[in-house]
């Protein structure tokens, strides 16, 4: 039987850092959903796209081929760049994630890629639309402040110039937009087991989860 784990929460929680190290530990694929939509959000930007066209997403996306090969994403047969880190990508993406046509398309992608596999899902709907049968389902929270300090470390070591206040910001009106989008908005799953991880290192983290993931898979 697949052991497939859901981690959704909102944006900073550490759900990349948790799931890509949990999925590391247990030798299982990682899936960043957040990776898709913003590939999504910078392919529909640079086309000058508007979010209410959606006839014209439609058609675009048709044009569009996203695959996972081991672990990676293809766009178009081309690697990723981390173009898709920046914050203003992170908006495009929360606007273009909610418009139906994009929602459809890319679950429908996640869950031909999840199926029967042994892997960490990572993003904002997994429990609830995506794999609402997953083995394990994880709801990952943090103030938005520790969620800010965390995003503004990350960037920054990574050498992308960002201010704080901005980042808090992006934060502030991500939540919002995320959670109160019409369809699939972020929510805990009713059988998901939430962490606050304010309090708590990666690590910690990870082993909380690896130890539910030993009982139910
Ligand atoms: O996780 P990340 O911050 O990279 O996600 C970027 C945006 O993609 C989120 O703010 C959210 O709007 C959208 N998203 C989503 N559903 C997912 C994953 C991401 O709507 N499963």
């Amino acid at each position: 039987m697949p052991c497939r784990i859901a981690i959704d929460g909102p944006a900073g929680s550490g759900k990349t850092s948790v799931a890509k190290l949990l999925a590391k530990k247990l030798g299982f694929y990682y899936l960043d959903t957040g990776a898709m939509y913003r590939i999504v959000g910078l392919y529909l930007k640079n086309k000058n796209i508007d979010e209410k066209s959606h006839e014209e997403i439609e058609k675009e996306l048709k044009k569009l081929n996203i695959q996972f090969k081991e672990g990676h994403f293809l766009v178009n047969g081309k690697e990723v760049s981390d173009e898709i880190r920046t914050p203003e990508v992170g908006i495009y993406a929360s606007r273009f994630a909610s418009v139906p046509i994009v929602r459809k398309y890319l679950t429908e992608l996640q869950r031909k890629i999840s199926l029967n596999e042994n892997i960490v899902v990572e993003g904002r709907d997994i429990g609830t639309v995506v794999i609402p049968d997953a083995e394990v389902k994880i709801f990952l929270t943090a103030t938005q402040e520790a969620r800010a300090k965390r995003r503004y470390k990350e960037l920054t070591n990574r050498g992308v110039k960002v201010n704080f206040e901005d980042i808090l910001n992006e934060i502030i009106l991500r939540d919002k937009q995320d959670s109160e989008r019409e369809i699939a908005p972020l929510m805990k799953a009713k059988d998901a087991i939430e962490i606050d991880s304010t309090e708590y290192s990666l690590e910690e983290v990870v082993d909380m989860i690896y130890e539910v993931v030993k009982e139910k898979c």
